[in-house]
């Protein structure tokens, strides 16, 4: 496995398979590896003659100061793991490498509707930040494939509209691959490593609720399923919820009632202690 601190070396590293229409898989993280990580990895190396993974704490996408400074860095363990899962090179930039330019004048992106709304609404600017940090590697790394995890429901959404931005449709296929739980159901996400054995039991009262509603959805009203399980998280020890939706899976408009052929999507962010946990489930 290889290790490439700058843009250059890692153009360098790379420069023999762009030539050969070699599929070139990229997994772009902010560290603090997880299972979760890893089946991206794994996916890729399915599709990818060639697997590349970031490594990259941006700090354009963090609206609360709090979180970026809490953000857990684990570089060591990140590439002992990604070493054993088989990832053929890390790209592990500086942030002046990334923001050549400084982090002050980024660039805005026409994301409309798709920041406004679930946690666009809650992390203002963060989805700017995301389109920033992605836009950049995937110049640098210049992928064929990019792996996303649907953990990030909204975020894959939003790289997608990116993507289409870029005009990059006909040269980068977006792959999504589905959440990985804990046994408890709780979704992997490198915040979890903040939660107490306690909350993270509690924890699982998020996907058990997903869960319920998607069991229950075509029989019983969605106003109903909502506020039955925002009791059922605060019952469970969450302190704050900021959205329980019921989304059009396609476009993220919320939907009030069952209509069949509409493919749907439940999403959820709530706080257990500090921490923010988001989840999300097809119906
Ligand atoms: O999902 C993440 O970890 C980040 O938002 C991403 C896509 C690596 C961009 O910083």
């Amino acid at each position: 496995m290889v290790i490439c601190k700058t843009a250059a070396i890692l153009e360098n590293t790379l420069k023999k398979y762009y030539t050969n229409n070699i599929n070139i898989g990229f997994v772009p993280t902010m560290g603090a590896l997880h299972n979760g990580h890893i089946a991206l990895i794994e996916e890729s190396k399915q599709q990818c003659a060639i697997t590349v993974a970031s490594i990259f704490v941006n700090p354009t996408q963090f609206n609360d100061k709090n979180d970026f400074e809490k953000y857990p860095i684990t570089i060591e363990n990140d590439i002992f793991l990604l070493e054993k899962a088989g990832c053929d090179i890390i790209f592990l930039p500086s942030v002046n490498e990334i923001y050549s330019d400084g982090i002050d004048n980024l660039k805005h992106y026409e994301l409309s509707y798709l920041e406004e709304i679930l946690e666009g609404k809650y992390r203002k600017g963060h989805f700017q930040g995301v389109c920033n940090v992605v836009e950049r590697l995937l110049l640098m790394v210049k992928p064929t494939i990019l792996f996303l995890g649907q953990k990030d429901y909204q975020q894959c959404m939003v790289v997608s509209k990116l993507v289409e931005l870029m005009n990059w449709q006909n040269k980068l296929k977006l792959v999504i691959v589905p959440t990985i739980r804990e046994e408890n159901g709780l979704a992997m996400s490198s915040r979890n490593r903040r939660l107490t054995e306690e909350e993270r039991t509690k924890a699982a009262a998020i996907y058990n609720n997903l869960l319920y509603m998607k069991n229950n959805f075509e029989r019983l009203p969605f106003n109903g399923l909502i506020k039955r399980a925002e009791e059922e998280l605060l019952k469970n020890g969450f302190l704050k919820i900021d959205y329980i939706s019921i989304c059009n899976a396609q476009n993220l408009q919320p939907i009030a009632e069952y209509k069949e052929g509409v493919k749907l999507v439940v999403l959820i962010a709530a706080f257990i202690g500090e921490v923010r946990l988001i989840d999300n489930l097809l119906l």
